[in-house]
């Protein structure tokens, strides 16, 4: 942990997705696994974000909180370091989110380009809600409640932690200076494909999961899509063309990248030979994560899940407290 307390502190949250695969393990996780270290870290299950989209179907999330909790432990997050935690058990982020509401125009939420995406884009549910519309308010309260500064997302995020700021910037003109500013920290790892080269995820169903046994993962990528180009053995190819060429990018020695970026422009190797070099790289990368996870009992995973969100309650409940006496509320 950095000296002092100047270090920033870090907040990050997932909605609640179940077993992780492994575009989540070079995306987020990786990045978690940098900062738990380093920085005073809040990381939580957003299960009310999942109920914004999915308040249809609730009763799947609750298990999905376990699943994916347990694949954070596997890949190394540190219960003892970072405060692990679930969302809806903590109410002040809720309480927090209501006083946001109050000083947060309509038209900031309605010009937010995610919204706006995703309105356009999910056709099968009605997003006309409220809460779906205050998404990134609550998530500006998820943020703001433990004071985080730095937050590490996805690109795709951006939108959301600049209404955090402006959220903040907003309360702190209002009532006196309570918030950071938060920032986005982003990844520079390159993104994982799926199995079929769009975005890795369990919606399209093209992902090779951290809990896959290793004939499956070795399936998978081994039909995993390559360089159309390639339709003969004989065809010669790009690998920058090539989803699975991130994979390698990620995974291989530099002799190795070199050895497959030769091999694929003249023909000298085939897409299995090539894919099976990045292969065993992955299934190495897996085997500690699967041991980890098998070993974990139940009530740690449990037991980790209760001492986080003691941990957040007791922070959260002193920033309210601070935050009710900016704005009046001390009765
Ligand atoms: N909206 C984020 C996502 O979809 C999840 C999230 C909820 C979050 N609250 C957060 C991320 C707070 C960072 C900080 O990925
Ligand atoms: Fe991709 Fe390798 Fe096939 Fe080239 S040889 S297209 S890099 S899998």
């Amino acid at each position: 942990m950095k000296a002092g307390n100047q270090a920033p502190i870090v907040v990050s949250g997932a909605r609640p997705t179940g077993r992780q695969h492994l575009g989540n393990l070079h995306g987020a996780l990786r990045v978690w696994l940098g900062l738990q270290n380093e920085y005073r870290c809040f990381f939580f299950v957003a299960d009310w974000h999942a109920l914004t989209t999915d308040y249809a179907d609730s009763r799947s999330i609750a298990g999905s909180v376990g699943e994916m909790v347990r694949d954070w432990l596997a890949v190394g997050l540190d219960p003892s370091r970072v405060v692990i935690f679930q969302q809806s058990l903590v109410k002040e982020h809720a309480e927090l989110h209501l006083l946001f509401a109050m000083i947060t125009p309509v038209p900031w939420l309605e010009r937010n380009p995610v919204y706006k995406e995703q309105r356009q884009q999910i056709a099968d549910r009605d997003l006309s809600t409220v809460g779906f519309l205050s998404y990134p308010v609550l998530q500006a309260a998820d943020i703001l409640i433990y004071k985080g500064a730095r937050v590490p997302v996805g690109v795709d995020q951006v939108p959301h932690i600049e209404l955090a700021r402006e959220i903040a910037r907003r309360f702190n003109q209002l009532y006196g200076p309570v918030f950071p500013e938060p920032e986005a920290l982003l990844s520079r790892s390159p993104k994982i494909p799926g199995l079929d080269g769009r975005k890795m995820s369990k919606s399209y169903n093209n992902v090779v999961l951290l809990t896959d046994p290793p004939d499956e993962v070795d399936g998978k990528l081994s039909r995993m899509m390559t360089d159309p180009r390639r339709v003969r053995r004989t065809d010669p190819g790009e690998p920058n063309d090539c989803p699975a060429f991130v994979l390698h990018q990620v995974y291989c020695t530099p002799e190795e990248i070199d050895y497959v970026m030769k091999g694929c422009r003249t023909a000298d190797i085939g897409c299995l030979e090539c894919k099976k070099i990045m292969i065993k790289h992955v299934l190495a990368e897996l085997e500690p994560i699967r041991e980890r996870r098998a070993a974990l009992r139940q009530e740690e995973v449990d037991g980790v899940l209760e001492t986080g969100t003691r941990a957040a309650r007791e922070v959260a409940a002193r920033t309210m407290a601070e935050v009710r006496a900016a704005v009046g509320l001390t009765g």
